[in-house]
């Protein structure tokens, strides 16, 4: 049973379907603490609902740097013997202090079809925004691993999403976000029953026996 811990900065949707997903028994894993940057956060709010641990540290107005923030986030976490990280929803870009730490063990959902529409400047409204801007017929949600770069770590899910007539960057949000919510857990499901491994820094996932 994988111990895992969930990164998220806002509303916490995705978490919501992870949290739904582990009561379901969808991913042999259990999701031992529920970490934000924002004090308040919608994400906080869902886990201690359901009765998950949570952490929160405010980054603004930290006053250390940026790894200092990350090494707490770290002794969290490894307090907690954490061997899978998700981020869901979750606006800070991490320093290699965590992400070394967790190479291949941390997952990233992003709401488009990487490589398209990510890396720096590519978050919340203004992918959907770009994604209509550039008159896509369609766009999607990925899962992917979470290596050094933006957006850039190796691809484990993706699913397209249709574009339709008079979207807008809500409504074209709002028909992704249903997505990430059934390929989230998918994801977790296939790391937790030990069916994903990185060859290449390519994931090849093994097929169900
Ligand atoms: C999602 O669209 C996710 O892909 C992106 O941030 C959004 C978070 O939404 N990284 P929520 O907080 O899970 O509702």
């Amino acid at each position: 049973m994988r111990r895992i811990a969930v990164l998220a900065s806002g509303g916490g949707s995705n978490l919501q379907a992870l949290l739904d997903a582990q009561e379901g028994g969808i991913f042999d894993g259990r999701i031992v603490r529920v970490f934000s940057n924002v004090p308040g956060a919608g994400a906080l709010a869902r886990a201690e609902k359901h009765g998950s641990p949570t952490a929160c540290i405010a980054s603004k107005g930290y006053s250390g740097s940026r790894e200092l923030y990350d090494a707490e986030i770290l002794g969290i976490l490894e307090g907690d013997a954490v061997d899978l990280v998700c981020l869901a929803g979750y606006m800070r870009i991490l320093t290699p202090v965590l992400v070394r730490r967790f190479r291949d063990r941390m997952l990233n959902i992003h709401p488009a079809l990487l490589p398209k529409f990510g890396g720096a400047g590519f978050h919340g409204r203004r992918v959907h925004e770009a994604v209509l801007e550039a008159g896509e017929k369609e766009s999607g949600a990925t899962v992917h691993f979470v290596d050094e770069g933006t957006d850039t770590g190796p691809i484990l899910l993706q699913e397209r999403v249709p574009v339709m007539p008079g979207d807008t960057p809500e409504t074209l949000a709002a028909r992704v976000l249903e997505t990430e919510h059934r390929i989230y857990p998918q994801a977790l499901r296939l790391v937790c029953a030990d069916r994903v491994r990185i060859v290449d820094g390519k994931v090849v996932i093994t097929p169900e026996v």
